[in-house]
């Protein structure tokens, strides 16, 4: 019975190489391992051995089985292959022609920080909010405590609407500021908030100023919340982003919106005795924050004798410029592809 499983193994394999088609193969295939074929004839013959031949002849009989199947299923294939090429060729398309090519595109750097910025608040609570790019004009500056005739509207040179007499004005956003009052007034107090956005300014353009760029607002409102939360926050926030615990010191800052005001500088991460990103000062202008001033929880309905809070303009544009040592922020919405491709995320 060996020498008879071994010749149709020989033979199987043979024919199998032979085939022209898949019906073809299909027919050997039936011939052989069918129902009635001549491997399956064997194996059902391996009963009437002798109980000591039985275990070894099995065992060959199986393999020679899986053999002759893995030759069928390889032959198969390619055979499929060849008949589908030629079916195709028949109607004019040549499959080995290369395909259109697929190209992947990358993450950008503002939204590769936006994304790491979220993570990081989010772990310390925060939720993340949304606020429209084409804002009123109240929620843009008068809820901030910017009134019409305050000269920090001056700064905020924007786009305005064209909007009839009775309707209110609106403009482009020239920050996130505006959704502070947005999310007090969606969610009330107590309150943990970020938003990250695009905004838009009247500026004359250079490596550091562009009309569009990203910021990320920080809102805290609570009870007793005071500078020490806020410098928490923010060097929590850096040692995320810089890996490591960064230097840093508060100087006052003026902004309608917070008081006291602050600006945060950080020790600069990239050198030790001054280099170009510090301008030799050591110390890096990172962001402006304080503490929110009364006018602005009343005018988003908080009540400043039961709620405090800080807020914080993190400027995402910057930070990206920070983080990937990228010198001017005209590229950032240039889309220029050389520029954008350098980022693989
Ligand atoms: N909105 C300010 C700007 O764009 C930045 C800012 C300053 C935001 C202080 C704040 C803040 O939340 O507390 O110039």
């Amino acid at each position: 019975m060996r020498e008879r499983l071994e010749a149709l193994c020989g033979e199987g394999l043979a024919a199998i190489a032979a085939a022209e088609s898949r019906a073809q193969l299909a027919e050997i295939e039936s011939s052989f391992l069918g129902r009635t074929g001549a491997l399956t004839a064997q194996l059902k013959g391996l009963g009437k051995l002798e109980a000591a031949e039985r275990p070894a002849i099995g065992k060959l009989a199986n393999e020679i089985k899986q053999k002759l199947q893995q030759a069928f299923d390889a032959v198969g294939e390619t055979l499929k292959q060849e008949e589908l090429a030629a079916d195709l060729a028949s109607v004019g398309v040549d499959c080995s022609l290369p395909g259109p090519t697929v190209e992947l595109g990358s993450v950008h750097p503002v939204m590769a920080i936006a994304r790491e910025l979220e993570d990081i608040f989010q772990s310390m609570g925060f939720v993340i909010w949304d606020g429209p790019e084409l804002e009123s004009e109240a929620n843009n500056f008068d809820a901030l405590n910017i009134p019409s005739d305050h000269p920090a509207r001056e700064s905020h040179d924007t786009i305005w609407m064209k909007s009839a007499d009775e309707e209110p004005r609106r403009c482009l956003r020239t920050h996130t500021s505006p959704v502070q009052v947005r999310a007090l007034r969606e969610f009330g107090a107590p309150l943990r908030v970020i938003a990250p956005g695009r905004v838009f300014r009247q500026e004359a353009q250079d490596a550091t100023h562009e009309h569009t760029f990203h910021q990320m607002e920080g809102l805290v409102v609570g009870k007793n919340i005071g500078v020490p939360h806020m410098l928490h926050a923010m060097n929590s926030m850096l040692e995320g982003v810089f890996k490591r615990k960064l230097e840093t010191r508060l100087r006052p800052g003026f902004f309608p919106f917070v008081e006291p005001g602050f600006e945060l500088d950080a020790r600069c991460p990239f050198c030790k005795g001054g280099c170009k990103v510090c301008k030799g000062s050591t110390w890096i202008e990172l962001m402006p924050g304080g503490l929110v001033h009364p006018n602005v929880l009343t005018a988003a309905g908080v009540d400043p004798n039961e709620y405090s809070g800080f807020a914080f303009g993190l400027g995402l544009s910057r930070m990206a410029m920070l983080r990937y040592g990228i010198h001017d922020i005209r590229y950032m919405c240039s889309g220029d592809l050389r520029f954008l491709k350098q980022f693989k995320a």
